[in-house]
């Protein structure tokens, strides 16, 4: 709140929460926030809005990353990489064992995505590679034209056929906790977890207890709540649970790009220019 005192611009990380005392103390010239990420869940934008303060975001670069690590997540916790590399780190693997580490094929199983926009969609694009069969959940998206992905009409129909469920979908009010008791109990019982999308969307004890109790088989995670993962969190505790700190979108295009359309939009609201990327148009029918 100091450091921003008296800025025209404010560049934020989706680590820094942007709200009405955070504009109140950068001050009345404020022209723009531009945030280095595509999700926006740290901006409550309609306290911006309410200032006439576009907000901008950063979409469509870093898709293909984000898509590439889901599959990376999907395919590590179904075949237990890394259980498998802890295993072999801690001096246990003798011998060659016919049922060492058994996992899970992915050839003719069903991946469920909650959310198809452009990150699920692009994940939808890897799975067909490996003759998965794709459906998915999104009351927000039109079926694309020519996709091959099969829309269900009802989140329990997505956990019923799935074999591996992906989340693509922003944190809001209506996402938060999604995930929950109810959810993890009506997936199937060989199913794996998958989240790029924001921790808040997963109820993370719900998570534990379903893992803990192998209810379903595994989960792998890019995003928690919170970020940083304190080392004392139970999650940490299973083999059956993977999870990174949040670099799904890291690799060094996507971070390039990310900073280049940040800073496009930043220097375009403080020109008074519509921003590029802007995740609140409607700042400039006022
Ligand atoms: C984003 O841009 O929202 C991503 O979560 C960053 O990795």
């Amino acid at each position: 709140m100091e450091k921003v005192h008296g800025a025209e611009g404010i560049l934020c990380l989706l680590t820094d929460k942007i709200d009405a005392p955070v504009l109140e103390s950068a001050g009345p010239q404020l022209k723009v926030v531009s945030n280095h990420a595509v999700g926006f869940d740290n901006i409550v934008v309609a306290d911006a809005t309410a200032r006439g303060i576009p907000v901008g975001n950063t979409p469509g670069i870093l898709t293909d990353a984000t898509a590439d690590f889901a599959f990376a997540l999907l395919m590590a916790a179904a075949r237990r990489l890394t259980e498998a590399e802890r295993y072999l780190r801690a001096g246990k693997w003798v011998t060659w064992g016919p049922s060492t580490l058994l996992g899970m094929d992915m050839v003719g199983k069903t991946l469920g995505l909650v959310g198809f926009g452009r990150i699920g969609q692009a994940v939808a694009k890897r799975a067909s590679g490996f003759e998965m069969r794709v459906i998915y959940f999104d009351p927000h998206a039109a079926p694309p034209p020519g996709e091959k992905a099969r829309p269900v009409t009802s989140l329990d129909s997505l956990l019923r056929e799935s074999d591996f469920v992906s989340l693509h979908t922003p944190l809001t009010a209506e996402t938060r906790h999604l995930v929950n008791a109810d959810f993890l109990s009506r997936m199937k019982p060989e199913a794996i977890l998958i989240n790029t999308s924001r921790g808040g969307v997963l109820d993370q004890d719900a998570l534990y207890d379903a893992l803990k109790a192998k209810r379903i088989f595994a989960a792998a995670l890019d995003v928690t709540e919170p970020e940083p993962l304190p080392l004392d969190c139970p999650l940490l505790t299973l083999e059956n649970c993977l999870i990174a700190p949040h670099i799904a979108s890291a690799s060094t295009y996507s971070r390039d790009m990310m900073a280049f359309l940040a800073a496009q939009n930043l220097i375009a609201g403080l020109k008074g220019e519509r921003l590029p990327h802007c995740v609140n148009p409607e700042v400039y029918d006022k």
